[in-house]
């Protein structure tokens, strides 16, 4: 590929945020998280390839609803930096995480139904509290150190 080629399919950190609608900074952080990834210049400049703009709102989109940062890692890393995202990428993405958010849907119904529950007097108490033990999970375990124990 000529330079002349690469310079007209790159683009600046600037070009990228204001194309994406995303701040600079918040692009600069995902590069430091591995969501995106950039070359630089000899100047030490960051340039991004085209397709990084499709990345950008896979990243923006995913985190529209709800999924960690880390999930949205995990999921990216399984193709290589150089992929185009496509809807069909998408598509089988939202899939597999549609489990996951309806099981978050479900814990946060049970939280909002609980919440009149807790007085919100701060002492989260796991046998009192709806907001420190919601699904009386360590009840479910039985007697014992549970959460001592786990690490
Ligand atoms: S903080 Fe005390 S009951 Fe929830």
């Amino acid at each position: 590929m000529s330079q002349l080629t690469w310079k007209t399919q790159e683009l600046t950190v600037g070009e990228l945020s204001r194309r994406s609608g995303v701040p600079a900074s918040a692009l600069r952080f995902y590069e430091r998280e591995g969501l995106i990834h950039s070359r630089r210049t000899t100047g030490n400049q960051r340039r991004y390839t085209r397709h990084t703009l499709r990345r950008v709102a896979f990243v923006r989109a995913s985190q529209r609803v709800g999924m960690p940062l880390a999930q949205i890692r995990e999921v990216l890393s399984l193709f290589p930096d150089d992929h185009v995202l496509t809807k069909d990428d998408w598509a089988r993405i939202s899939e597999c995480w549609r489990k996951d958010l309806n099981e978050r849907i479900e814990q946060l119904e049970n939280i909002r139904d609980n919440l009149t529950e807790c007085i919100g007097c701060g002492c989260l108490s796991i046998s009192k509290c709806a907001l420190a033990n919601p699904y009386d999970r360590y009840g479910e375990q039985g007697a014992g150190p549970h959460r001592m124990l786990k690490s």
